[in-house]
């Protein structure tokens, strides 16, 4: 794996915070002033950083780094629930194919991502925590052509996140519906994030959980999640195509889905198959799964949450306790 030293921090200019912009009457709270709150100790969190482990404060980015001139580069999410990863090796599988798909030349270090992870879960003292992964093309003069010779940048940061038992609480959540203005790759899992962003921040706004996405009358997914549909007892949800990506969690609750008797159909469905559908749900590493009982202020079914989801929801919590907690 590559050591690569960490650049050092720019000096604190008077009446400026960290270089990360000036100092605003509502400060921007680092993940340790959550975690100090919480244990009212100040603990500084580590991150990794091109091959080091750092303190979070101690972690600076080159202002030239790829990632932030062209969002160019990828990133995974993925779970710690008791102190262990949850599916590790489709996360890291799902990273190369990232890589691969940006002609980002997979480097040798992606092997060791699972010690890395661990490391960096233990050093911060979590057991529960959602672990990010970001990895750019590295940092050059600005240049769309690529740059030769540039090292990739990685970084890896390990939030505290709820247990199984608070975790595992069945969510029932409103949605919107929101044109999908993104790229026609989205099955990379790429930073270019804005319009996730942005539609998401429209149904936080309208007091909904998640924008789910359209193109034209085709649902596709949500800004942070797969979206699946329940049809008289089928479950519906959109090919793992360009249009959306590649879910971790959707792909759990495929592999869990006929176990239950439940038959899934990756097909393409329209708006109004959604709004008339009899369940709609949500899933992903943070969220899980979560009932939609409201779309565009509409109710889904009765307007509840559906036996179906319920189940999917049981079978996905199990999952995570056989294989992560040891029940
Ligand atoms: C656009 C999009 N779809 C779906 C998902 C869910 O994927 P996963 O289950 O791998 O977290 C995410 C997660 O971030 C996402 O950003």
């Amino acid at each position: 794996m590559e050591a690569r030293k960490p650049v050092k921090p720019a000096p604190t200019l008077p009446g400026k915070d960290d270089g990360r912009g000036s100092q605003a009457a509502t400060p921007v709270r680092r993940s340790w002033e959550w975690l100090s709150c919480r244990s009212m100790t100040a603990i500084e969190p580590q991150v990794y950083l091109n091959g080091q482990f750092v303190p979070r404060s101690q972690a600076t980015m080159d202002i030239e780094d790829r990632g932030a001139l062209f969002a160019d580069g990828v990133y995974e999410v993925l779970r710690y629930f008791a102190g262990r990863p949850l599916v590790l090796e489709d996360h890291l599988q799902r990273l190369r194919l990232s890589m691969q798909a940006i002609r980002l030349t997979e480097p040798p270090w992606v092997t060791g991502l699972g010690h890395v992870s661990d490391e960096l879960v233990r050093r911060n003292g979590l057991a529960d925590a959602t672990l990010y992964w970001q990895v750019t093309r590295g940092s050059a003069p600005r240049d769309h052509v690529f740059p030769k010779g540039a090292t990739p940048t990685v970084l890896a940061i390990a939030y505290p996140a709820p247990s199984i038992e608070q975790a595992g609480q069945l969510a029932a959540v409103e949605a919107i519906l929101h044109e999908d203005l993104r790229w026609h790759l989205c099955s990379i899992k790429s930073l270019m994030l804005l319009p996730n962003v942005l539609a998401k921040n429209r149904a936080v706004e309208s007091g909904a959980r998640e924008a789910i996405l359209h193109r034209g009358n085709r649902i596709t997914e949500g800004t942070s999640t797969s979206v699946f549909i329940v049809r008289s007892g089928e479950l519906w949800t959109h090919p793992a195509d360009q249009w959306i990506l590649g879910g971790i969690t959707r792909r759990l609750l495929i592999g869990l889905a006929p176990g239950l008797g439940v038959p899934v159909v990756e097909r393409t469905y329209t708006v109004e198959q959604l709004l008339t559908a009899d369940e709609v749900l949500i899933c992903g590493t943070t969220t899980l799964v979560a009932a939609v009982v409201r779309v565009d202020g509409q109710p889904i079914g009765p307007g509840s949450v559906g036996p179906l989801t319920r189940q999917l929801h049981g079978a996905v919590v199990d999952y995570i306790k056989r294989n992560c907690c040891g029940g």
